[in-house]
């Protein structure tokens, strides 16, 4: 070949590579010809708990104008989307999970064009935003509740669910929030109850009531309209009610799922919010909760019941105790998850959130010796199994639960109503103390830890929650600069599973389901095989392998060695390695 056909064979390689690379920008969808393939299967999505992220105005509050500021960063993780929680003015109660107007910002995380920078900043980046909707209930501080409460004939009294006291106790209902357990409110106004699954505070929504359903569809569709690409819906599988108000059998509160959810109208309801909404933009959309059982969970996430994109199953995440958990339990469940879904619905794979204390102390080991370790593996875990996966802000840097102990310093509206409930019950109150260090909400919620200035440089005032005092050794800006950081292992994995769709549409299958220290499944997809080995383990364990398993390539490891024996391998503490077996 002379010089000149060189040229030309250089030439039009380039010219094949940029036109295949132009083809795959110019399809935003998904990245794979697999069959079913979505932009939100594909979806790396990171949960920022607004309040905690970052304060840009010093009252102690993350905001807006905060996650903008950190809007290269969030880039930088290789995250694909982020989930918000809520947003929207309110009392704040519940922190944000009290609404009281879905159209406005939370006045201390900013204003509407604040969040509309912080849209468009997103979307320059190729970030998707999913916003929280909170719809079971309202605040009461809601237009809607003020005026329903007002008077029995106002036009919104249908809104809410009241009880006439004139016919007596309304039966009982549990409140998961209620420092006495009681889901009904007494309101002298109008001399009737209402009902309230969540605080007194959050008076529950009447779904039968087809104004209330077009006043949400119209708030959705003023967030579509603005380019939000999708929706968690929270607590939605409470949403719809039994309005007869069976008497339930005693003792029913500690199975309430079963009483609660998924109760007669709601699949109605989604299909209908499907068809008014979702249907009409490209937005994904995410249950909170799964139902009582996987007949529940296809039916709100199976393809051709055009309901719901996926839902957050919570059998997985709820398995870690005070007391400890059962790796075995773990394996178990996460399998059984999977393997119901693997043909139809989607789920979404998630070890921690806004609701849960941190994820390496519940499922890890926070000690010095093995956190970095542990949060290594946990995210190993978290972007290898199928399903989107879910990375809540810190646990890429592997921030830990805070060690509070007088209830004073807690925050958390469950956490001292609890409280208040355990106390006029006569609990062991050590006892509950304890748990409430290990598994409270507040341990999750603490301010992200920036760098090793004062307050981790999330705020320059008061943080509204303490910031805990280990930043000055896990923060972002120490775990930047080094390459065997947590950080960065995110980094790693982020990419990886971008460049491997057997991460995402791969079948999963458990590897020695026996084995008790060692987690191991292979990931197919045609022709490809992934094996991801999980050492749940402060002590060394090891592995015995199929023939030539052993000597296969390491896309990622969390250790700087595998140590290979023949057909085994022996895992330090908490190692995690992902192999391509073919
Ligand atoms: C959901 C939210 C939780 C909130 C509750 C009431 O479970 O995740 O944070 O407290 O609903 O809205």
């Amino acid at each position: 070949m002379n010089r000149s056909s060189i040229r030309l064979v250089i030439c039009l390689f380039i010219i094949l590579v940029v036109s295949n690379s132009c083809k795959q920008n110019n399809n935003p969808q998904t990245t794979t010809s697999v069959q079913n393939a979505e932009w939100w299967k594909e979806a790396i999505v990171y949960q920022i708990y607004p309040r905690s992220f970052k304060d840009s105005d010093g009252d102690g509050v993350g905001d807006l104008k905060g996650i903008i500021e950190k809007l290269d960063y969030i880039k930088s993780l290789g995250v694909t989307a982020v989930w918000l929680n809520p947003i929207y003015s309110s009392p704040n109660a519940d922190n944000g999970y009290d609404v009281s107007d879905y159209r406005g910002i939370m006045e201390e995380f900013g204003t509407m064009d604040d969040f509309d920078a912080l849209l468009a900043g997103l979307h320059e980046r190729d970030i998707k935003l999913v916003l929280d909707i909170v719809v079971n209930h309202s605040s009461d501080e809601h237009e809607w509740f003020k005026q329903s409460r007002s008077s029995r004939d106002n036009p919104y009294r249908d809104y809410y669910h009241w009880w006439p006291a004139e016919k007596g106790e309304p039966p009982y209902r549990y409140s998961l929030f209620d420092p006495k357990g009681d889901a009904w409110q007494y309101d002298s106004l109008t001399n009737a109850y209402y009902l309230h699954y969540f605080a007194k505070q959050q008076p529950d929504l009447n779904w039968s009531n087809p104004k209330v359903r077009q006043e949400v569809y119209d708030i959705l569709r003023f967030w579509a309209d603005k380019g939000v690409d999708g929706f968690r819906l929270d607590a939605f599988q409470f949403a719809a009610k039994d309005t007869t108000y069976p008497e339930f059998p005693d003792g029913f509160e500690k199975d309430f799922i079963q009483y609660y959810a998924m109760q007669d109208g709601l699949h109605d309801y989604l299909k209908e919010m499907n068809q008014e909404v979702f249907s009409k933009y490209d937005v994904m959309s995410v249950a909170e909760g799964a139902g009582r059982n996987f007949d529940d969970a296809h039916k709100l996430v199976d393809r051709d019941r055009k309901e719901l994109n996926m839902a957050y199953a919570f059998e997985g995440v709820d398995i870690p105790k005070y007391e400890g958990y059962e790796l075995a339990t773990m394996k178990e469940v996460f399998s059984k998850w999977d393997k119901e879904f693997n043909k139809d619905g989607w789920l979404s794979i998630f070890l921690a959130n806004h609701d849960q204390a941190r994820m390496v102390s519940r499922w890890g080991n926070d000690s010095e010796a093995y956190r970095s370790a542990s949060a290594k593996l946990l995210n190993t875990f978290i972007l290898s199994m199928r399903g989107t996966p879910y990375c809540y802000y810190g646990d890429e840097l592997g921030m830990t639960n805070i060690d509070f102990d007088t209830i004073t310093q807690y925050q958390d509206i469950a956490a001292i109503n609890g409280y208040q409930k355990a106390l006029s019950e006569g609990e062991d109150m050590d006892l509950f103390m304890k748990k409430l260090n290990f598994g409270s909400r507040d341990n999750g919620r603490t301010p992200m830890q920036w760098d090793n200035s004062e307050n981790a440089g999330f705020t320059l005032g008061t943080p509204w929650l303490p910031v805990n005092p280990n930043y000055i050794d896990i923060n972002v800006q120490k775990e930047n600069s080094n390459p065997g950081s947590v950080l960065n292992h995110f980094r790693e994995l982020t990419t990886l599973r971008k460049q491997n769709p057997v991460l995402v549409y791969g079948s999963y299958e458990l590897f020695a389901p026996e084995h008790p220290s060692i987690y191991a499944y292979t990931r197919t997809l045609g022709d490809k095989t992934l094996l991801t080995l999980l050492n749940f383990s402060k002590e060394s364990s090891d592995i015995s392998l199929e023939v030539g398993w052993a000597k296969s390539p390491i896309i990622i490891n969390n250790y700087n060695d595998l140590q290979i024996i023949d057909d085994s391998i022996k895992m330090k503490p908490f190692q995690a390695v992902i192999l391509n077996i073919n």
